[in-house]
């Protein structure tokens, strides 16, 4: 099988932003396998400014992991 996350290195800042939306929605699916009960929830946190704002800072925590994996992209 192969794997969704064979690596965290990314070519560009942008793409490891990118990677850390990825690990912040696969937990939630990993959590919620529900396809429909995750589409009946979405309306919900999609206007919801608090939920809106916990799901940056996840993003952010896992940003930081990519980051520093990619040596700040130096
Ligand atoms: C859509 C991110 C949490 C259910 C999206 C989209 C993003 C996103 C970027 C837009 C995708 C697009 O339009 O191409 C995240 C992140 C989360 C999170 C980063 C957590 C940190 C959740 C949770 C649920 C959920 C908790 C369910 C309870 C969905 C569903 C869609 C969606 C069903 C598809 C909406 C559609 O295209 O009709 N999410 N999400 N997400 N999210 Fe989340």
């Amino acid at each position: 099988m192969s794997s969704w996350l064979p690596s965290l290195i990314t070519e560009t800042p942008e793409q490891g932003y990118e990677m850390a939306v990825k690990l912040a929605r696969v937990a939630v699916k990993m959590t919620q396998p529900d396809d429909e009960a995750r589409s009946r929830m979405r309306p919900e946190y999609a206007e919801d400014a608090e939920a809106l704002i916990a799901v940056s800072q996840v993003v952010a925590t896992h940003f930081a992991t990519v980051a520093a994996a990619n040596d700040y992209w130096r």
